[in-house]
């Protein structure tokens, strides 16, 4: 029954990656045909990326959105129409407006009127969704919550900058989050700070037909670097404290994969690093899909098990971070 329900608990996670494939190699060639230089062997040694997937012209975040949506639906055994709220994390929406939730809403055929909105927290945008989507759970206003992180960042990349274009891809992730006497969400911790707006951003917006400002990624790579090392450790702390446990309680680590060296660096810091779950490898920075991605993939192939307890934490512009801990 919802009134006695008290916790979130993830009972189906999804993903979805576009079929073009592009490996460091590959991208360096294409760089070096418009005059760029990278190897494979810099961006090996500097983020651990290998290769990363980018979505075909025409397809968006709603799309792959519901790729992953459909795939979490199926494990949650639920039907789309039983879904109470959905919500899209996304900094690369399909639209200025509408939201892509509500797009995905429509995609999915869901005729039942559930809410639907995005959440704007760039890299952390899946943990502030799971966290949001716990809150409404636990407060008993909804009972099946569809959290997706879904992003086209391909788009907003500038191929001539070698520090940006060949950190980030494209791809979709999803949970459905149910209603439960069990845990569950254990705890969340979720932080912003808007003084630090101009290290990581897109910095244009739309205005009388056309882009003001720039639209392609800005990164100060070294700032996002040591401030994303900081407040990574902090942020876990504050979840597993809030939660009542020690660091030794994490079955699995999930942090944002957006560079293995700050992943590392946390881990350790964790004494997690064995317990780390790793696709940035495989898949590059995803921004708010990179979490329900590194979940989907550790959950299908049967490292993430019943009753484990999972560490996710996310930083990213705004500058924004947070962490989720929470049985599965
Ligand atoms: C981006 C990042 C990998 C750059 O690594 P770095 O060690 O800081 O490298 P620097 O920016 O100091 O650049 C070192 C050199 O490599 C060069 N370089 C930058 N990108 C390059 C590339 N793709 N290929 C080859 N060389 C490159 C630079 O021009 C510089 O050359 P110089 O010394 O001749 O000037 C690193 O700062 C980082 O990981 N930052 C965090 C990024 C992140 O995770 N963002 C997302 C958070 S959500």
């Amino acid at each position: 029954m919802t009134q006695s329900a008290i916790y979130s608990r993830v009972i189906g996670t999804g993903s979805y990656l576009p079929a073009r494939r592009v490996t460091n190699q590959q991208l360096a060639d294409e760089l070096a045909a418009r005059g760029i230089e990278t190897s494979d062997e810099w961006i090996v040694a500097r983020t651990g990326i290998q290769a990363r997937h980018f979505a075909a012209p025409d397809q968006t975040s709603s799309d792959m959105a519901v790729e992953a949506a459909r795939r979490a639906l199926d494990m949650a055994g639920l039907s789309a129409d039983q879904i109470d709220l959905i919500m899209v994390a996304t900094s690369t929406p399909d639209f200025v407006f509408p939201s892509t939730a509500c797009l995905v809403q429509s995609k999915l055929g869901i005729t039942n009127g559930c809410a639907a909105f995005d959440i704007q927290a760039v890299c952390s945008g899946f943990a502030y969704a799971m966290a949001t989507a716990d809150n409404f759970i636990r407060s008993g206003a909804y009972r099946n919550v569809l959290v997706i992180g879904a992003e086209t960042f391909s788009r907003i990349l500038d191929f001539n900058d070698r520090t940006t274009c060949v950190l980030f891809g494209d791809g979709a992730g999803a949970v459905v989050l149910q209603a439960s006497s069990e845990p569950g969400i254990l705890s969340s911790a979720l932080h912003a700070d808007g003084s630090h707006s101009n290290i990581l951003c897109v910095p244009g917006n739309v205005n009388a037909g056309a882009v003001q400002g720039e639209a392609f990624l800005y990164m100060d790579g070294q700032a996002v670097f040591k401030l994303a090392v900081k407040v990574l450790e902090k942020v876990a702390h504050e979840a597993l404290e809030k939660a009542g446990l020690e660091a030794e309680a994490i079955d699995w680590l999930i942090p944002h994969q957006a560079n293995l060296r700050i992943m590392t660096s946390t881990a350790r810091k964790l004494d997690a690093e064995a317990k780390m779950v790793v696709t940035v490898d495989q898949h590059g920075n995803t921004s708010a899909a990179s979490i329900p991605l590194a979940l989907d993939v550790a959950v299908r192939d049967g490292r993430i098990k019943a009753g484990h307890n999972v560490m996710i934490e996310g930083v990213g512009g705004g500058f924004t971070w947070g962490a989720v801990l929470f049985r599965m």
